[in-house]
């Protein structure tokens, strides 16, 4: 049956009608959005104040992180990312945004970010605020200074394969190795141990399949993310979601989960992160299973990111790295020397491990945080309730209103004005000033968070760290092969999609 003709133009006449209703919505909301908004008086392209789509661009586009400092450095130390978002690079933020105030609640994850595990049980990163403190109870004494000492072992254990399997290759072929996979076998294999008693057989194997899967399932991840960013789209997440990432997260998750059941037949009391969760009694085997699976990613690729970007780093400013060289080689006479208790005697070692903290952070995007209802002041700044707000680690670490020459690498800026190392050497490097930088806000860097959500495993980071580079550095002479490309060109799912970084290594050669 077709439309009479009175029919047509009554027809045409309605889809006129919503049409221009449409564009009257759109032109309200902008001049809304743009003028009496209450973010509206927050610098920020227009665009991204009108609009959620240029955000959701750069996401998608894996240049969040990069694009977001180049709006800070155009804007200032607060950016409107988005019409509902506020991004900030003063370091007062860390303690309004992040920690406990006197009179305020702390700021909740933002729940748009919180994806919930494939068997629907909360992990210690997606729990509610409430549900947050049992995890954090349990888990915590696996992470103190004590359990980290006791830990020294395992870390040993995989640090010494991780030289030999790199002698092995030196001795194999003359061709440069990829650290950066060098690294991530190792730090996976160490999580294992500490995590549940099973590495991932990564350095065995010269393998590990589960760092390239996740790189897969982070992508889609943000994808998924960035459709519950509009709720008319959340009900398509399902579907746009590509079917063989949604199969890889769960054969990732039931990967993660047998390693747990698994560890769960043996009583190992306290051997463990999993044995002093279990002691607690705090947490169900559904919400182990997500807290590990979690725990999986956020404790190995985080490291192996900042032994990547470090070493990188040091490869791109010779100087520093002859500096360093010259640390670890002048304090251990013997490979045996080189000690959880010996290492904290190294202060161009944690400078170095800071500086690369500072310009290439392991989480460098956004820990996202949502304004509870009745709103709070941020930087002096009232911010309405509903709003979303964040630091982007790695505006904040290069904004040169926190660092002096902020994009260069210079580890001095973190030692004491009597350093050796501010006194001009010979060498054809400008000398490094102290006054330079003694203005820096330090306080700006904080590459584990602070506050109630903060990072669990600092410590076992920062050990893993230091041993891992003293190792390396007290073993080989290590050249680029090539040039090496800036390590923050790389995109970030969340975390930094790292590439290969070829280096030749030469054994060292030391003086009787
Ligand atoms: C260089 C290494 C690391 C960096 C930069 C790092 C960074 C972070 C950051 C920024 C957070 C807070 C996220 C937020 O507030 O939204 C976090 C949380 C966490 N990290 Fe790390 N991390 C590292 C290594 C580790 C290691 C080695 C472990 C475990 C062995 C670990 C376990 C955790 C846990 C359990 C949480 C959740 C804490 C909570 O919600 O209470 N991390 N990490």
């Amino acid at each position: 049956m077709g439309f009479g003709h009175s029919q047509a133009p009554l027809l045409l006449k309605a889809i006129i009608g919503l049409f221009l209703s449409l564009l009257s919505y759109v032109f309200c909301l902008t001049v809304y959005r743009l003028y009496f908004h209450p973010l509206a008086r927050y610098p920020g392209p227009t665009l991204c104040a009108v609009s959620r789509l240029p955000f959701l661009h750069y996401l998608q586009s894996g240049h969040l992180v990069q694009k977001t400092h180049e709006l800070h450095c155009k804007y200032g130390e607060i950016v409107r990312l988005a019409p509902n978002e506020l991004s900030f690079t003063n370091p007062q933020a860390w303690q309004d945004i992040y920690n406990r105030r006197p009179g305020h609640d702390p700021m909740p994850m933002n729940p748009i970010w919180q994806a919930k595990s494939a068997n629907g049980a909360s992990s210690i990163v997606d729990a509610s605020v409430e549900d947050h403190a049992r995890h954090r109870k349990a888990l915590a004494p696996a992470f103190s200074e004590k359990s980290v000492r006791e830990r020294e072992p395992i870390l040993q254990r995989y640090i010494n394969l991780f030289i030999f399997k790199l002698r092995r290759r030196i001795y194999d072929s003359k061709t440069a190795v990829d650290l950066s996979e060098f690294f991530t076998f190792t730090t996976f294999d160490i999580l294992g141990a500490l995590a549940f008693s099973e590495d991932f057989k990564s350095l065995t194997t010269e393998s590990c399949p589960l760092s390239t899967l996740t790189y897969s399932i982070l992508r889609a991840t943000t994808l998924r993310t960035g459709l519950r960013f509009h709720p008319f789209l959340a009900p398509f997440v399902g579907v746009l979601n590509p079917q063989k990432t949604y199969q890889e997260a769960l054969h990732l998750f039931h990967q993660n989960t047998s390693k747990v059941h698994r560890r769960l037949e043996k009583p190992m009391p306290q051997a463990d992160i999993m044995g002093h969760v279990l002691d607690s009694g705090k947490l169900s085997i559904p919400e182990i299973e997500s807290t590990f699976n979690i725990l999986t990613l956020a404790g190995s690729d985080t490291v192996a990111s900042l032994l990547t970007s470090m070493t990188s780093q040091l490869l791109r400013n010779p100087t520093k790295l002859r500096r360093l060289v010259a640390e670890i080689r002048a304090t251990f006479a013997a490979e045996a020397d080189i000690t959880m208790k010996a290492i904290n005697q190294l202060p161009y070692l944690d400078a170095t491990i800071t500086e690369s903290f500072r310009l290439d952070p392991p989480a460098p995007g956004q820990n996202p945080r949502l304004v509870p209802g009745p709103g709070a002041t941020i930087c002096g700044h009232y911010i309405p309730g509903g709003t979303f707000v964040s630091i982007s680690q790695f505006s904040a670490n290069r904004s040169p209103q926190n660092f002096a020459d902020p994009d260069a690498f210079i580890p001095e800026r973190w030692l004491p004005s009597h350093s050796p190392f501010y006194i001009p050497e010979a060498s054809s490097d400008p000398p490094v000033a102290f006054a330079t930088y003694a203005a820096d806000r330090k306080e700006a860097l904080q590459p584990f968070s602070v506050g109630p959500r903060a990072c669990l495993g600092s410590k076992f980071a920062h050990v893993e760290i230091r041993l891992v580079m003293c190792r390396l550095l007290w073993a080989f002479d290590l050249q680029a092969e090539g040039e090496l490309r800036p390590f923050e060109e790389q995109k970030t799912y969340s975390l930094w999609e790292r590439g290969p970084m070829p280096v030749k290594l030469v054994h060292a050669v030391r003086k009787a």
